[in-house]
Formats: C-alpha cells, structure tokens, sequence
C-alpha cells in the first residue's frame, strides 16, 4: 500500500456528535528504530513485542462544529487540563489532516490517562499516539461502514506513526513489525505489521519486567536523538545491521533459540544506546544503576543458565525479558538483587499483550 491509498473517499453524513474509547498498550522494541526520514519515514526496520499492563486509555468525544476551519480539541491528562501536551496533538492533527478530513468539522474532547505513574520515565507517546489514532480510526469507521478491519488496522498503524514512529507498532499483538525489509513480505515504512512467520511458542508469553532507574525526564528527546543520526558517522553500518538482525531473528524465532535472541536483544540495546554515545553532540541516558543491572543479569545468567536478558529504550529504564518457564526464578533474582538499583524501588511487571482494544464508553 502506498500513501494516497490512506486517502479517504468523499464521506457522507457527518454524525452530530459521539463518544469513542480506545486503550491501547506501549511496545519494546527488540530491534530498535532510531533515525527517520521526512514524514516519520524510518531509516531501519525493527521489531517489538506489543506490552499489556503499560497502556493509555483515550476518550474521544467529539460534537459538529459550527465551520471548517482549523483544529479545535481541549486535552485532559487524567481529568485536569494539559495545556502542554496541546502543540504535539496540534502538530499530529497538521500531519493526519489529510487522511482523516473530518476532524476539521469537529471540536474534540480528549480525556487520556495512563496505567503507569506519569513521571516513570516509561514514554507515553507510543500507547497515547496509537489509542488517539484508534479513536480518529473508530470515528472513521462510523462514516464509512464498509471498512474492513484489516484497513481499519493499517491506517490505525499509519496514523500513530505520524504522531509518533514507535506508536505504529502498538495497535496489534504480539509481535509487531515496521519498516520495509527485503526479506519480510508485506513490509511498509509506512505502518506495522504482524510479524509474519513462524514464532515458536517460548516467545509468545514473554515477560517485561521495566525497572524504574530514573523517573525524571530525559535530558534528550527522542526526536533530537533521531535527528542526530543523519550526519552520525557509524549510521548506514548501524542502519545495514538492524536488516541482518532481523534476518538472523527469523531463525530465532523459528527455532525457539532463547541463546541467539539473547544475544541480539542484547546487542540492539547496547548498540542504541552506542549511537547516542557517538553522536555530535554526544549524549548518554544510561545511569550507574542501569550498568549495574546490566551486569547484575549477565552474572546471574552465567551463574545459573536462566535465559534472562536485558533491553533498553531511550532512556536509564531497564526492561527485563524472560520466557514464563522461569518467571519464578526471574522474580525472585529481580526481587533480591535488582530492585535496590529502582528509584524508590519501583518496577512495573508486565508480559506480552494481545494489542489494542476498545472499551465500552464509561466503563474502563
Ligand atoms: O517513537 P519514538 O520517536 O519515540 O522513538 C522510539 C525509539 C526507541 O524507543 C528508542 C526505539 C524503538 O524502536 O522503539
């Protein structure tokens, strides 16, 4: 599918008003996307694991507006006005305008909220992106009752990635691919897809256990991270490398190999987090207990055989994966040895989710 197929035909009766809910969950990348081209193009694929227990619950409630000028929406955060989250919802509305013509005949209420504590450091603008984009996909939908859910899906995906690029990977379960790849039919850099192949069973009930480093905001955005890749020396060798690990976590994932997803998981985190080390400017979100988990786990690892590794997203977090089989054991290591390295002692247990869904108005 190309862009202009996301161009809707002339719709028909605008309804007065309505009220649409969506929850939809975060994601971890297990082959990270990081650096873009214009219109949130991404330089490589990646992969993630759709999350279930992090997720943003967004109400969209939206009445006929007198005319059909501009965009016009108040922003609630948990039932208090947000007035700073406004430009970013502005800007998503500039980008998808074209896509979604109805929401200049509209004034919205958005009232969102997250299940995570809001200054967890766990970004919320993968699950917030998609839930708004599953609204705007609902409202759509009501105007055009011939849609099919597998379009409802894509353009879903295609919208979120607008409003931000992870987000396109957090309307489906459980493992979500985006960006175009010679070797994976039906790839697009412009939405996510179901991750095609065969998947043996070990991974599909995966466990993220999200220690909580560093609560605070990120000195670095990630869109100032992603910029700085356009003139970073190392990126087409980094960009080269995402392709080969996805090739090399087909096997993986066909093969039930915990060791070869181990060692990739493990690399695309370290190697994200090299990009920001060698950018210009330079810059690093790792925190001292970020490294000391790190080893922690490695240590743990080699002690005992326990298939327990580590990922990271742009920031000091530390996003703890293991097969259910040794949860267990994985608990208890957390408990004992990693939750003195959590700001507070704080972590979030969550495990793979089966995607987005909509939520019946006023009951959540
Ligand atoms: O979606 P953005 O622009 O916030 O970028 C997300 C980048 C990483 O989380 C670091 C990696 C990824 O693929 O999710």
């Amino acid at each position: 599918m190309i862009q202009k197929d996301f161009l809707p035909n002339q719709y028909s009766d605008l309804p007065a008003e309505g009220k649409v809910t969506w929850k939809a969950p975060s994601n971890i990348a297990l082959v990270k996307y990081w650096g873009k081209r214009e219109n949130q193009i991404p330089a490589n694929p990646s992969i993630s694991f759709t999350l279930d227990a992090c997720a943003t619950t967004t109400s969209v409630t939206f009445s006929k507006k007198e005319n059909d000028s501009g965009f016009s929406f108040d922003l609630f955060l948990d039932g208090k006005p947000k007035a700073d989250f406004k430009p970013k919802i502005q800007t998503f509305f500039e980008r998808v305008s074209d896509y979604v013509p109805f929401i200049t005949s509209y004034h919205f209420k958005i009232e969102t909220s997250n299940s995570f504590p809001h200054s967890s450091g766990i970004a919320s603008s993968a699950s917030g992106m998609a839930a708004l984009s599953l609204c705007l996909m609902d409202i759509e939908r009501q105007l055009d009752a011939t849609m099919e859910q597998g379009f409802f899906n894509k353009k879903a995906s295609f919208l979120a990635r607008l409003g931000s690029g992870s987000a396109c990977r957090s309307i489906e379960g459980c493992l979500i691919q985006w960006g175009m790849h010679s070797d994976i039919p039906e790839s697009s850099d412009l939405f996510g897809i179901k991750y095609p192949f065969k998947v043996d069973s070990v991974f599909k009930n995966f466990h993220d256990t999200i220690l909580l480093v560093h609560k605070g905001a990120k000195q670095v955005s990630s869109s100032v991270g992603h910029n700085l890749m356009h003139d970073h020396p190392y990126a087409e060798n980094r960009f080269r490398q995402a392709h080969q690990n996805l090739d090399k976590l087909k096997v993986v994932f066909t093969e039930g190999d915990l060791e070869g997803f181990i060692e990739i998981v493990e690399s695309e985190a370290l190697t994200l987090h090299a990009m920001m080390m060698t950018s210009n400017p330079y810059f690093i979100l790792m925190k001292p207990d970020t490294l000391e988990i790190i080893n922690k786990i490695w240590d743990f690892r080699k002690r005992t055989q326990v298939p327990i590794c580590f990922t990271l997203d742009a920031g000091a977090n530390v996003h703890v994966l293991y097969p259910e089989a040794v949860k267990e054991q994985a608990i208890q290591f957390i408990q004992n040895e990693l939750v003195a390295h959590c700001e507070n002692g704080h972590y979030i247990c969550d495990r793979i989710g089966k995607g987005a869904r909509k939520l019946v108005q006023n009951i959540q």
